[in-house]
């Protein structure tokens, strides 16, 4: 079922959109951002749980730019080293924004665009979004178009899809940065939520800039190890310098086997019983673990404080665009291009 809602706010009419399912499972997504503003779904209880952080008004999504709760980011998520690049003998200039780097594509990123509701499809269950991002915009080549569709289907998957065109070669990594905490938004650490991921190496990064050092490090013997299942918190403050360094998980891990058939993370609610299974066609995924939440006000006078909530941000691995080993996120002129994620959930 999918309803719509208009919200007034000094400048803009923004629209959050619910799309709800016949087992209790509901999010709701709005074009400001192309952001998920909430993922409901029955814990083992049958009590319903909202598994994301956020806000309770739009107004505090545009205000709050430093959490990305939901948002979409883009064009390129995670850091741009020097915040600066060159493509086809050409160099550019993005936002520095993160001391001499990039974090996000900076203060004008997609996560506070008002986007396009380009369509509302009740029997699919799904509702796309659209920007137009002209040549120059945060300082990257070519005119994009970027869709976004969000589905939520009978069986709990929460589909994000990203469809893309440019008329120049121009890098993309979008990503969404929903933070999840499957006992429920407010429920404190996610330490004991147990995770495993299809990741036989890991993005080292150089310092606390996070930025890579270029290496594929292999995540055998090192806390960076979930190909078994073990709690979040198990290995989290053990003193292993890549952690010191970001002060918990914040790190780019290389998926195994990125497909849209086989999970390449689940996670169980260690309260809940929520699993959350994750799956992309992408290569990459930022494991954050929220080490920079500093019991930020949240949904439901909910405050989120350090490590309450994980990203599982699927993308291009980070400075992508400098690092000719990693794979490459150049989206190629007037070829069009699909990428897909999935949040599934289910009761453990
Ligand atoms: C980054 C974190 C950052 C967070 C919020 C994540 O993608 O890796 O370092 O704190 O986004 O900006």
């Amino acid at each position: 079922m999918l309803q719509t809602q208009q919200v007034n706010t000094p400048n803009d009419t923004i629209s959050k959109i619910t799309l709800s399912n016949g087992n209790e499972t509901s999010i709701v997504v709005s074009n400001l951002g192309a952001t998920l503003l909430n993922f409901k779904t029955p814990d083992k209880n049958g009590k319903l749980q909202d598994i994301v952080l956020g806000f309770d008004t739009v107004e505090e999504y545009f205000r709050n730019t430093d959490t990305y709760f939901g948002a979409t980011i883009g064009r390129i998520a995670n850091r741009t080293e020097t915040a600066s690049f060159s493509l086809d003998g050409e160099t550019f200039q993005i936002d520095k924004n993160e001391g001499e780097n990039n974090l996000h594509s900076g203060p004008n990123g997609y996560q506070i665009r008002i986007w396009e509701v380009e369509s509302l499809d009740e029997s699919s269950n799904q509702v796309t979004f659209k920007l137009d991002s002209s040549d120059g915009d945060q300082g990257y080549p070519g005119n994009l178009t970027l869709k976004i569709t969000y589905r939520l289907t009978d069986d709990n998957q929460v589909t994000i899809t990203y469809q893309a065109l440019s008329d120049k070669n121009t890098p993309l990594s979008p990503t969404n940065h929903s933070y999840f905490n499957l006992n429920g938004h407010a429920s404190g650490s996610i330490e004991n939520h147990l995770l495993q991921l299809n990741a036989s190496a890991f993005t080292p990064i150089k310092d606390s800039t996070s930025i890579p050092t270029g290496q594929i490090a292999d995540v055998e013997g090192t806390p960076f190890d979930f190909r078994k299942p073990k709690t979040i918190g198990q290995d989290i403050d053990q003193p292993f310098e890549q952690l010191q360094f970001a002060g918990g998980y914040d790190h780019n891990l290389v998926l195994d086997n990125p497909n849209l058939q086989t999970a390449f993370a689940t996670v169980i609610g260690d309260k809940s019983g929520i699993r959350l299974e994750a799956f992309t066609d992408l290569p990459g995924v930022q494991f954050y673990t929220g080490n920079f939440l500093n019991n930020h006000p949240g949904k439901a006078q909910a405050s989120y404080g350090k490590r309450h909530g994980f990203c599982l941000e699927t993308q291009f691995f980070p400075n992508a665009i400098n690092v000719p080993n990693f794979p490459s996120p150049v989206l190629k002129a007037n070829t069009p291009a699909t990428y897909q994620t999935i949040y599934k959930v289910s009761i453990h």
